[in-house]
C-alpha cells in the first residue's frame, strides 16, 4: 500500500523521554494510565465525563455490545454552553476566556463574565428569531470573536451549529445549508485577509438565492461601514442591543443529542456531514485537551487553526473553554504584516501551549529562524501539531526554534469523524519519537491491517482501523447509520444522507471496525507513523479536500472532456492538488486553465485551486476504461511507475511526464 504525501517511514529513530521538569507538572504523568484504561474499559472513560458538569450525572458510562448502537453516558444530561462558560464564573469570572487578535493589529478580549453576557444576549436574540432545539444554524464567519459566541449561543439553546469555513464559496455554502436543512445563517459584511477586503455578505446573499427554503440571516457589521439589510436580514449589533442583559437558561441535552454538524470531504464527491454529540464529544475533547495538550485553567492556549475546520471546534473553542482556560483566536495570517507575527503574539500573550499544522512549520522554516529568535518565547511549555504527517527535520526545527529545545512536542492524529485526538504521545508519560505520532491514547483500540483486514507485523505498512468505539465518535457511527456497507467503505445511505459517516466497518461478518482511510505503520512499541490518505481525499496544508468533488467541478467546465485530480507531494503544503485535464478538441487552453481555476474557486473556494493544471490529450486508462490515478500520482511525484501492463494507452505516460515537469 502506498500512502500519499509522506515518503518512507523512518522507524527506530531517536527516543526522547519527557523532560523531567515537564513530567513533574504534567496533568497526566502516571504510566499506569494505559493499563488502568485497559482494565477498566469502558468505565475508564468516566475520567473524561468527570471533567464536565452534568444536569443529570451519568450513572452509566457506556452501553453497547460488539456492534452499534453504542451509547456514551446514556443517562447523562448536560449543556455545552454551561460547561464552557457559566460553570467557570465562580472561580474565574474576571479571567480572560477569549483573546482575539485581528488581521490589522486590532484586538479584543473577553473575560468569562463578558463571554457569559455575549453568549446569553445572542442566544436570546436567536431564540426570538425562532431558533429552538435541534434547529440547524449555519455560521459563515471568519475568525472573529462572534463566531465562538454564536456557537455557544446555539449550544445554549440546544440548537445545532453548522460552521462553514469563511473561505468557501457561495455554492459550497448553499450546498451545506441545503443538506443540513438550515433556515438560519449568521454571517458578516466582510473581513480583511492579507490586506484585501473580502465581501462575505455577497457570497451569503448568493447562497441564499440558491436555496429553495426561507432563511433568516443575521449580519455582523464587522468592518463597521454599515450594511444594507433587506427583508429577512437582521443586524447582529441591533439584535444584541435589543437583548442587552438578557439571560437564557441553558437547555439540558441528552449526552447523545447533537451539538454540531460539520462537513468534510470523503471518498465520494459530496460533502460528508458529520454530527457530533453533546456529552461524548465534549468529554473527549476536554479529556484530550487536558491529557495531551496539558491545558489547565491558568494557561493561555493558542491553536492556530481556523474554527471553520474541526481542529478549531475542538481545540480553540470546546476543549479549552470546557477546561476554563484562556483561548487565543487569531484572525490574521502568519506572515502579515511581518513574518514574525505569530511569535510577537506568543510573546505578548505569554502563550503556554501552541498547536499548529506541519505545513505552517515548514513555512516558518523557509522564512528563517531569525523571526522567532527576535521574540521571547519562554512562556511556551508544550507544542503540538495536527493535520498531516510531520517529518523529522520539521519536528526538530519546531522543537528547537519555537520550543527552545525544551518543550515536548505532541504529534496528534485524529480527524473530523473522530472529533478529538486518538493517537499521540502523552507528553508527561511517553517518550517522543520525531516523525512518529505515538501510540493510540489510553482506551483507544486501533490496529494496522492489510487489505484482507488481517493485522500486519510491526514495520509493515497497512491501513489503520479503529477497533473499539470512543466517546467522541459521531452520531452516525454510534447509532449504526454507517453500518452495513457491503464493502465496508462506501458511504452508507441513511435516512438523512447528509448525516452519514461513511467508511465504517468491515463486511457484515466480523468485528466492528471504523476505517479512517489512513495508511500507517507501527514500530515494535506500537508507535504509529502515518503515511497519508488511502482514499480519494487529499490533505492540502492540513485541510481535507475530495478529489472527486474537484473532478466533478472541473468536468463541468465547458471545453473539458475529462479530468483526474491527484495529490502530489509538496514541500510546503504536504500535498498539492494536480489536475490532469483532457480538453475537448479545439478548446483554447490558456483560457481554459483560467476557467478551471475560477470554477474551483466558485464551487469550493480559493483554497482548493489546483497548484497545477496539466492538459493532456488523454488520461491513462485501463482496458476497461478506468483512469489509473496511481500512475498520475507517480507522474506528478516523478516516481517510478511500477507495473503499467493494465494500461490501454501506455504511450501517454511519457507525454504526461514531460507536460507535468516542463510547466
Ligand atoms: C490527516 C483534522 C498524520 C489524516 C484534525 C486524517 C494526520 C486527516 C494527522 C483528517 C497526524 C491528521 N499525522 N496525518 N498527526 N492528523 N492527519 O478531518 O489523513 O481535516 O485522516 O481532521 O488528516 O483531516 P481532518
Amino acid at each position: 500500500m502506498t500512502g500519499e504525501g509522506s515518503g518512507r517511514p523512518r522507524l527506530g529513530g531517536e527516543r526522547i523521554p519527557p523532560p523531567e521538569w515537564f513530567r513533574r507538572q504534567a496533568t497526566v504523568s502516571d504510566p499506569d494510565v494505559y493499563d488502568a484504561f485497559e482494565s477498566e474499559w469502558p468505565d475508564c472513560w468516566r475520567r473524561a465525563g468527570d471533567l464536565l458538569s452534568w444536569d443529570d450525572d451519568p450513572e452509566t458510562v457506556f452501553r453497547g455490545g460488539e456492534t452499534p448502537p453504542f451509547e456514551w453516558f446514556p443517562d447523562g444530561r448536560l449543556n455545552a454552553s454551561y460547561n464552557c462558560v457559566d460553570r467557570h464564573l465562580d472561580e474565574r469570572k474576571n479571567q480572560r476566556a477569549l483573546v482575539w487578535e485581528g488581521p490589522l493589529g486590532d484586538s479584543r478580549s473577553y473575560t468569562y463574565l463578558e463571554l457569559h453576557r455575549e453568549v446569553n444576549e445572542f442566544a436570546a436574540a436567536l431564540r426570538d428569531l425562532g431558533v429552538g432545539e435541534d434547529d440547524v444554524v449555519t455560521l459563515y464567519l471568519p475568525m472573529v470573536p462572534e463566531l465562538p459566541v454564536a456557537m455557544l449561543a446555539c449550544a445554549r439553546l440546544g440548537a445545532i451549529h453548522n460552521v462553514v469555513f469563511a473561505g468557501f464559496s457561495a455554492d459550497a455554502l448553499a450546498e451545506r445549508m441545503a443538506r443540513a436543512d438550515s433556515a438560519y445563517l449568521v454571517t458578516c459584511d466582510g473581513y480583511y485577509r492579507r490586506g484585501d477586503a473580502i465581501a462575505q455578505k455577497n457570497k451569503a446573499d448568493n447562497a441564499r438565492l440558491a436555496l429553495d427554503h426561507d432563511v433568516e440571516v443575521v449580519v455582523l457589521d464587522h468592518l463597521g461601514q454599515g450594511v444594507h439589510l433587506g427583508p429577512g436580514y437582521h443586524d447582529y449589533g441591533d439584535l444584541v442591543a435589543d437583548h442587552a442583559g438578557a439571560e437564557v437558561d441553558p437547555v439540558a441535552r441528552d449526552a447523545a443529542d447533537s451539538l454540531f454538524r460539520i462537513y468534510t470531504s470523503g471518498t465520494t464527491g459530496e460533502p460528508r456531514g458529520v454530527t457530533h454529540t453533546t456529552g461524548g464529544y465534549l468529554a473527549h475533547v476536554a479529556w484530550t485537551a487536558r491529557s495531551v495538550l496539558d491545558i489547565r485553567p491558568e494557561d493561555t492556549h493558542w491553536c492556530s487553526a481556523d474554527i471553520g475546520w474541526i481542529t478549531g471546534h475542538s481545540y480553540i473553542v470546546y476543549g479549552p473553554l470546557a477546561l476554563g482556560t484562556t483561548t487565543v483566536l487569531y484572525g490574521g495570517t502568519a506572515d502579515h504584516p511581518e513574518k514574525d507575527r505569530l511569535w510577537k503574539l506568543v510573546d505578548r500573550h505569554a502563550v503556554d501551549v501552541f498547536y499548529t499544522a506541519p505545513t505552517a512549520i515548514r513555512a516558518f522554516m523557509k522564512w528563517g529562524k531569525e523571526h522567532p529568535a527576535r521574540h521571547d518565547l519562554s512562556s511556551l511549555r508544550l507544542l503540538g501539531t495536527v493535520g498531516e504527517p510531520i517529518d523529522e527535520p520539521t519536528w526538530r526545527w519546531y522543537r528547537e526554534h519555537i520550543g527552545g529545545g525544551e518543550c515536548p512536542v505532541v504529534d496528534t492524529w485524529w480527524q473530523t469523524e473522530t472529533g478529538a485526538i486518538l493517537v499521540s504521545t502523552l507528553p508527561g508519560v511517553d517518550p517522543m519519537k520525531p516523525g512518529s505520532a505515538g501510540r493510540p491514547l489510553p482506551g483507544i483500540g486501533a490496529a494496522v491491517v492489510d487489505a484482507g483486514g488481517e493485522p500486519v507485523d510491526p514495520g509493515e505498512s497497512g491501513e489503520l482501523v479503529l477497533t473499539r468505539p470512543w466517546p467522541g465518535m459521531p452520531r452516525a457511527l454510534a447509532n449504526g447509520t454507517g453500518w452495513g456497507a457491503r464493502d465496508g467503505r462506501r458511504t452508507a445511505a441513511d435516512a438523512d444522507s447528509s448525516d452519514s459517516v461513511a467508511p465504517s466497518e468491515s463486511p457484515d461478518a466480523g468485528p466492528w471496525r471504523y476505517h479512517p482511510e489512513d495508511g500507517a505503520v507501527a514500530d515494535a512499541e506500537g508507535y504509529l507513523t502515518f503515511l497519508g490518505r488511502i482514499d480519494e481525499a487529499v490533505n492540502v496544508a492540513g485541510r481535507r479536500f475530495s478529489t472527486m468533488e474537484l473532478e466533478s467541478t472541473i468536468v463541468g467546465v465547458e471545453g473539458v472532456a475529462e479530468a483526474a485530480v491527484v495529490g502530489a507531494d509538496d514541500e510546503s503544503t504536504g500535498t498539492a492538488i494536480y489536475a490532469y485535464v483532457a480538453p475537448e478538441r479545439d478548446a483554447p487552453e490558456a483560457d481554459l486553465r483560467q476557467r478551471i481555476r475560477d470554477a474551483v474557486e466558485d464551487a469550493i473556494g480559493a483554497v482548493a485551486i489546483p497548484a497545477a493544471v496539466v492538459f493532456t490529450p488523454d488520461l491513462p486508462k485501463t482496458r476497461s476504461g478506468k483512469v489509473m490515478r496511481r500512475l498520475l500520482r507517480a507522474v506528478a511525484n516523478d516516481e517510478d511507475l511500477g507495473d503499467t501492463s493494465a494500461l490501454r494507452n501506455p504511450e501517454i505516460l511519457g507525454e504526461l511526464r514531460s507536460r507535468t515537469h516542463d510547466k
